[in-house]
């Protein structure tokens, strides 16, 4: 990357006053758990964003993507979606943070945020490649603004806020995981986050001779993010059901494998069989449920396994994760199934799946680090044979979460 400071000045002709670096994640195990109050274990990544930033006294916000060669300048009052989607990962905080400002009595009178900033922004985070490009970008914005504004956020409210600025701006209603792990992520840690109460663990990563590796399918299905908005609608169809027998029941987190057989499994469901002819419904949100619950027990059994070294065990449990995400909740797609298949069966190879919120991006692989080399070229060829993609591979290192530079 760049020196962003020099881009800036060349840009703006103004000095920055600030430069944070942001990075993107990987989840070890524990997909779409975050969004029904389960486990993750993400890790925050030495590929990261960077937004350098000065202050302006004109109410306007000058946005610059460096590796887009894109401009965009607009009023700081009424912040609404923009047509540009990296222009709503910062405007989308901003909002957040106004908000934030009109609701804190001690934030008196017109706030200074109101009279506008120029910003730049550059990265190395594959873009769609499901390593959280976007939550490294908000939150890259919302630590330079609570610098800037002495607005005295935690990154915990910072995280919240961010993950709001992604449910408003950009119309996906993520979880937490991403934004939590960017702005919390520590060298060589991964992090089990509760994401009931966001208490988090941070445990030393040791894949002794193995190493982590991540396959980039190089695609992102258009219906990733519509997708992502039903699945988290069939998991509260799902606890609905569950709570006309459970009414204690508030998250899937609170329901047990047997819950889910005795409330959903079609078969013993009769007023949603009636209610829907071809059960099709009934049987998605079976589905989608005991993924999910089984999902959120794997990720406690594997942070054992983790910390008992039986480096094994937890690799079969990311192939199960993998199996549960592709036929039960249904969000991985043929080129993610070619990548994990290709692996399955090599004994230098503890586990792998598909990461994030699916229909595309990476897979996660577990590798001997003898056997890398070999194993990225022959996963290259069978990836080439089996569709038109050439295979991108991202070799990355556990790194540290939000900073200043
Ligand atoms: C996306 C979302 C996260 C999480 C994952 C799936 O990355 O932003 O909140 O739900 O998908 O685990």
């Amino acid at each position: 990357m760049q020196d962003i400071r020099v881009s800036f000045t060349q840009l703006f002709n103004n000095t920055a006053a600030i430069v944070v670096q942001s990075p993107g994640r990987i989840n070890l195990i524990g997909e779409h758990t975050d969004y029904n109050n389960g486990f993750v274990l993400p890790a925050a990544i030495d590929k990261c964003v960077q937004v350098a930033f000065a202050k302006r006294r004109d109410g306007a916000l000058h946005m610059h993507a460096i590796d887009l060669q894109e401009t965009v300048i607009i009023s700081t009052i009424a912040l609404q979606p923009q047509a540009t989607s990296w222009v709503n990962y910062i405007i989308g905080v901003v909002a957040q943070v106004q908000k934030y400002i009109a609701n804190t009595p001690s934030f008196t009178g017109a706030h200074e945020l109101d009279h506008g900033f120029d910003i730049c922004i550059q990265g190395d985070i594959p873009i769609g490649a499901g390593l959280s490009s976007s939550a490294a970008v908000e939150c890259a914005v919302i630590f330079a603004l609570n610098e800037m504004y002495q607005l005295g956020l935690t990154t915990m409210q910072m995280a919240l806020m961010t993950q709001q600025a992604e449910h408003e701006f950009a119309g996906v209603k993520c979880g937490i995981m991403d934004m939590f792990a960017s702005l919390h992520g520590k060298s060589n840690q991964v992090l089990l986050l509760d994401c009931a109460n966001l208490q988090h663990t941070y445990y030393p990563l040791d894949l002794k001779e193995y190493q982590i590796v991540l396959f980039d399918t190089q695609i992102k299905h258009a219906l990733a993010s519509s997708e992502y908005n039903t699945r988290r609608l069939e998991c509260e169809e799902g606890i609905k059901r569950i709570q006309n027998k459970y009414p204690s029941v508030q998250t899937l987190r609170d329901v047990s494998k047997q819950q889910v057989e005795e409330c959903l499994a079609p078969y013993k469901n009769l007023d949603a069989t009636l209610a829907d002819k071809n059960n099709t419904i009934s049987n998605k949100v079976y589905h989608r449920c005991k993924y999910v619950v089984d999902e959120i027990a794997r990720v406690q059994l594997a942070v054992k396994d983790l910390l008992a070294g039986k480096m094994h065990a937890f690799g079969q449990k990311m192939f199960d994760t993998h199996e549960g995400l592709s036929k039960l909740y249904e969000v991985s797609c043929p080129e993610l199934d070619i990548l994990v298949n290709a692996v399955k069966d090599n004994p230098h190879v503890l586990g792998a799946r598909m990461m994030g919120g699916g229909f595309g991006g990476c897979t996660i692989n577990i590798i001997k680090k003898s056997e890398v080399q070999a194993i990225i070229k022959a996963v290259t060829d069978i990836y080439a044979q089996k569709t038109s993609y050439t295979l991108q591979i991202h070799q990355v290192k556990i790194e540290q979460g939000t900073h200043i530079k």
